[in-house]
């Protein structure tokens, strides 16, 4: 119920805007599907880490799988509950094992026989038992974009299924180490439920085995990964496809859950799932103002004032973002257009060739899918700010983060002594 159009004038662009009813019933969707489990669903922050939306699902009984002692102090700040919170990351450093404990996590997920020694090497120094999920890698082809598949034998994460068990058994001898669970995570944007399938298959009856023989066993973790619809005209065709899972060739929690809920439910435990991209990327849209429509004889490209530090994924991973005019006139032409955005680099392109409604200087557009891995992978180059992010819910809209102005951009930053 608020203009983006309106939001736009007022805040300026490039400005993310997140929905909080999207985010919510995503969040709602996901745990109805899952009511028959005892289940934690723990929002992967690293795809929006905005203290508004941690707040949100923080008060919706949520927590956090969380990658960095940076992120706990995040959800510290929201409001959050670390003791609701996971550690997952190949690379964790001494001095995060440590903050990690003394805030009292629920659960460090555990990538590396090197790394289940320093947590245990930590904790004893504090006099603590470190609880511990050692995360499995299942081999199995999650078929997603090479860059975020991460449960085969090629990925750095996780431990093989074939040594799992020995590295339980060395974890059980270690005084620091409290045995919690089991973790798993094949890879992100799945649209398929077939490698869940394969995967929680593969590993349940370890998981048993280990319940049988580790009596600290609380949970299993599955990961996050279910994906998303990021261009609709791959959907059956239907106008209002997110309302209804009907016709739906994308995986749907419903899909999801009848699938895994009678192979996870036998084992009698607490499942925790760290979806990221699945409760917020449909969630936002990045709005960006065209600045120049330039017609090279060629091509036609739109010059907006988004750039690819404000929204990696296409120049990253080659990713589709629908990018709508915020004002439709249907009496206006499609034309075939390259969006591109202000940087230096042919990379810095939204899209290529695409039929959009003819634009003209002033013109807003919305990219949308981009409540997910959008700002926060976000950058200074070329020295440009940050972008504002707006949360509106209902006809009402907040700043949940000021746009970055440009000497905070170096503000960190000083010359030497010697040169002065
Ligand atoms: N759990 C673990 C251990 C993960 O590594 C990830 C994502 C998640 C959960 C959440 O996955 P999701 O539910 O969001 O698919 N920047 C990329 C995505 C990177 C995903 C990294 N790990 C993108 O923009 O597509």
């Amino acid at each position: 119920d608020v203009s983006l159009q309106s939001l736009a004038e007022h805040y300026g662009t490039p400005l993310y805007v997140y929905s909080q009813r999207t985010l919510e019933e995503h969040f709602k969707k996901l745990s109805s599907s899952l009511s028959e489990l005892d289940h934690l669903i723990c929002f992967a922050m690293k795809a929006n880490s905005n203290q508004a939306v941690l707040r949100l699902f923080s008060n919706l009984g949520g927590g956090f799988d969380t990658v960095s002692d940076g992120e706990i102090m995040r959800v510290k700040a929201a409001g959050g509950d670390p003791a609701k919170c996971v550690f997952a990351g190949v690379g964790k450093r001494r001095e995060e094992i440590r903050y990690a404990l003394e805030q009292g996590i629920y659960c460090f997920n555990v990538e590396s026989e090197a790394e289940l020694q320093r947590i245990h090497e930590v904790a004893t120094e504090m006099s603590k038992q470190a609880p511990v999920a050692i995360r499995v890698n299942p081999n199995v082809d999650a078929h997603t974009h090479a860059k975020i598949t991460t449960g085969t034998y090629e990925n750095k994460f996780g431990v093989a299924f074939e040594k799992i068990e020995a590295l339980y058994a060395h974890a059980a001898g270690l005084s620091g180490i409290e045995i919690r669970g089991v973790q798993m995570h094949i890879g992100s944007q799945l649209t398929e439920v077939e490698p869940f399938r394969a995967a929680v298959q593969k590993v349940a009856p370890l998981v048993e085995k280990l319940k049988n023989t580790y009596s600290s066993i609380q949970f299993f973790s599955i990961g996050g990964g279910l994906g998303i619809v990021y261009d609709p005209a791959l959907e059956s065709g239907q106008e209002s496809w997110w309302d209804s899972e009907e016709g739906r060739k994308i995986l749907t929690p419903k899909t999801y859950a009848e699938t895994l809920v009678p192979l996870l439910k036998p084992l009698g435990l607490r499942v925790l799932l760290e979806p990221g991209r699945f409760l917020a990327g449909n969630a936002g849209a990045l709005i960006s103002r065209v600045e120049y429509v330039k017609n090279t004889g060629q091509k036609n490209f739109v010059i907006v004032d988004a750039a690819m530090n404000d929204l990696i994924r296409p120049a990253f991973y080659d990713s589709y973002h629908q990018i709508v005019p915020v004002q439709e006139d249907k009496n206006l032409p499609a034309i075939a257009s390259d969006v591109v955005g202000p940087i230096c680099e042919s990379g810095d392109t939204f899209c290529k060739e695409r039929a959009i409604q003819k634009l003209e200087e002033g013109d807003y557009v919305a990219m949308l899918s981009a409540g997910a891995y959008g700002f926060v992978m976000a950058g200074n180059y070329n020295t440009r700010p940050m972008a504002a992010e707006v949360l509106v819910n209902g006809d009402k809209a907040a700043v949940v983060r000021k746009r970055q102005t440009i000497e905070q951009i170096w503000a960190g930053e000083s010359v030497p002594e010697w040169m002065e």
